[in-house]
């Protein structure tokens, strides 16, 4: 099979890459395009006669992710900076008030599923991991936890949490790297990973952080993770992997965890990426366009389409999008 370069150009996280790449000094740009190209180069070399597919895709495949990790920290550096804010985590392209609109559905389903899962909090302990502008971490307080440990792998964000949550711990911290010391081994009731994890290129560091979670809770604490869980083979873009359902259930079993639930975060909202219906994309593309083109009309958009989206997550039980899962520790 040829290599298949559709799946590092189809993903929603092309628009942002293809903006960040426009935002580069120019030797940045020069090795960013050099380096878009690598896929190309390969998919060529991959119809010539004699020539090992598997090789091939196996070695861009870790050039890709090699590569891409080392430079991860300054992308989401430089990404945060620039755009501080709601869009900066969000959906890079659509403006503040369409992912102000993103993230009030993400607070509708978070806030439902947590509660049906957790009557009292006042005890419990969260590590919340990649807390961006700190949206999660604002949630897990508002339900009354006792304590909530929050952690970026950039600076930027590590400085704004900490002047915005000044009572709370802020570190820096990279979820893929092998857990250093034991002070944070057996320490939480919960740890959150919200849309974080799938930015692991590496599949290796990707199992890592698997286990250093696992490794920070204590036994029967939960994880709550979201990602896009895709119903098929993983879909490869620069900044993001979106593995699928059954590669990210391998490794939380072997990490110890059961499944206790999977719900859509989005239904119509975000970009249907474990979704083949082009009926759907086409729908998506509609919908972001007036936000994309004129950022202040994500908020008549956004609250237009805001109560069918609330009304449908009530109804479905699989999403085209993202979906949060929450697993348990084994006893
Ligand atoms: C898409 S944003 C989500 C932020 C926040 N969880 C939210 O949902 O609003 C991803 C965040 O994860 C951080 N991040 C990316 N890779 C990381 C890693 N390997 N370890 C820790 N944080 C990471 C980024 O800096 C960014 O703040």
């Amino acid at each position: 099979m040829p290599f298949d370069l559709r799946r590092y150009e189809t993903l929603s996280g092309h628009t942002a890459d293809f903006i960040y790449r426009k935002n580069l000094p120019e030797h940045g740009k020069s090795f960013s395009r050099a380096f878009s190209a690598l896929p190309v180069v390969c998919s060529l070399l991959s119809h010539l006669p004699g020539i090992d597919k598997s090789t091939i895709q196996h070695v861009i495949h870790r050039v890709v992710a090699t590569k891409t990790e080392n430079s991860l920290e300054s992308y989401w550096e430089n990404r945060l900076t620039a755009n501080w804010g709601l869009e900066g985590v969000g959906y890079y392209g659509l403006g503040r008030p369409y992912n102000t609109w993103l993230y009030r559905i993400r607070k509708l389903v978070f806030l439902r599923q947590m509660k049906s899962l957790i009557e009292d909090f006042s005890d419990l302990s969260v590590l919340d991991i990649g807390s961006g502008t700190g949206f999660y971490v604002d949630l897990w307080r508002s339900l009354g936890v006792n304590s909530v440990v929050a952690t970026d792998i950039t600076n930027v964000a590590v400085k704004n949490l900490q002047d915005r949550f000044p009572d709370l711990r802020c570190l820096r911290l990279d979820a893929g790297d092998k857990l250093q010391g034991d002070e944070h081994v057996a320490r939480y009731d919960i740890v959150s990973a919200m849309d974080v994890l799938f930015h692991i290129v590496d599949d290796k560091r990707y199992r890592q952080a698997i286990q250093n979670v696992s490794q920070t809770l204590k036994p029967g604490g939960h994880l709550v993770i979201a990602e896009n869980f895709i119903h098929g083979p993983a879909l490869r873009a620069t900044y993001q992997v979106s593995r699928s359902l059954s590669e990210i259930t391998e490794m939380l079993q072997e990490a110890g965890f059961e499944i206790v639930s999977r719900a859509p975060m989005f239904a119509l909202m975000n970009y249907p990426t474990d979704s083949n219906s082009r009926l759907l994309k086409i729908f998506w593309r509609l919908l972001t366009l007036p936000p994309k083109v004129i950022s202040p009309l994500g908020h008549i958009v956004g609250a237009l389409i805001y109560p069918v989206e609330a009304l449908a997550l009530s109804i479905i039980k699989e999403g085209p999008s993202t979906e949060m899962m929450i697993c348990k520790k084994r006893i």
